[in-house]
């Protein structure tokens, strides 16, 4: 069993209507909760690194952690890098073993998202390792409001395949609504399916990625809310617009904020019910629990609803 890309998982998921969950991982409690879960679900996985948890941890601990959950369990997975912001990022994570590599470039005007793209895809494929690139930007709760905000913000489908086909790149962000974090509608939920739908219709062969796809379960931010913490009107995608997406070409759900909801609620938890103990064990063993719970319950219910895995 080995660290493989995610293109044989794509060409599979998107044969059948699942998508594959790309979590975000900081420490070893995150990892073995995620890979204990899609081992159980007999689910292909994808573990993520982003720029934050590089600094946290150091890309070397993290990559040591996967391959030996690899070896424990004799799963496959994916290795990414998340929101890689230049070539020399991607080109680091190539060369240490990821499989998998981000190029961020949506934050720069289109020739020039092309230009990095299309540098960091020559070195990435050369060596074997598959990119994903981001087109458009994930609007911030205050922007999705008004249709010129969303034409100004979310991916246009037509530049999606002028940019495809200009960079080779594997797979492709798109800015359809969703927004990273734990506050990602201020009312209703809303994300644009119209859009969605025609960028997959004109780029049917690429697989598609939905950043901040969390659905910020209630059950973790009630939890959360009941031992001290304070965050009020936290509201993530619904599951059904996942499984929405997951229809039209969505194969790459990325999940960060659920993790981090269900680890803290659950030490919160523990930190009030049990003042007395100061094992890490005891509250890290619990929260990793709540995290392998969680990601089968996405794995069941959201990720492949359809059964089909
Ligand atoms: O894309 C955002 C992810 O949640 C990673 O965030 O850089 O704080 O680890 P981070
Ligand atoms: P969430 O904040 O919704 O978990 O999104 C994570 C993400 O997109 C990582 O790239
Ligand atoms: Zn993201």
């Amino acid at each position: 069993m080995a660290l493989i890309t995610s293109k044989e998982m794509f060409a599979k998921a998107m044969d059948k209507d699942y998508a594959i969950g790309a979590f975000n991982v900081n420490n070893m409690e995150i990892i073995q909760g995620i890979v204990e879960a899609a081992e159980m679900e007999k689910a292909p996985l994808i573990l993520q690194v982003s720029a934050g948890a590089r600094k946290y941890a150091k890309s070397i601990y993290l990559t040591k952690l996967v391959e030996a959950a690899i070896e424990d369990t004799g799963i496959d997975v994916c290795l990414h890098l998340d929101h890689g912001e230049d070539f020399d990022i991607c080109k680091k994570c190539i060369d240490d073993g990821f499989t998998s590599v981000m190029i961020d470039g949506s934050k720069h005007p289109f020739e020039e998202n092309i230009k990095i793209t299309k540098e960091v895809v020559e070195y990435a494929h050369d060596k074997g390792v598959v990119v994903e690139a981001e087109l458009g930007k994930l609007a911030g709760i205050e922007d999705a409001v008004n249709v010129s905000a969303r034409d100004a913000t979310f991916t246009v489908p037509e530049e999606a395949a002028e940019f495809v086909e200009r960079t080779g790149v594997d797979s492709l962000a798109v800015a359809i609504g969703t927004s990273h974090g734990a506050y990602k509608f201020k009312g209703t939920p809303y994300l644009d399916f119209e859009r969605l739908k025609k960028i997959h219709s004109l780029i049917p062969g690429t697989p598609l990625v939905l950043h901040g796809a969390s659905t910020v379960l209630p059950e973790f931010v009630d939890l959360c809310n009941k031992y001290g913490g304070e965050i009020p009107g936290a509201q993530g995608v619904p599951e059904d617009m996942i499984l929405e997406a997951v229809k039209h070409g969505v194969c790459k759900v990325n999940i960060d904020t659920d993790l981090r909801l269900a680890m803290t609620a659950k030490i919160r938890q523990f930190m009030v019910e049990e003042p007395a103990v100061f094992d890490p064990r005891k509250y890290l063993g619990p929260a990793r629990d709540a995290i392998r719970e969680m990601v089968r319950h996405k794995i069941k219910n959201v990720l492949n609803a359809s059964g089909t895995l």
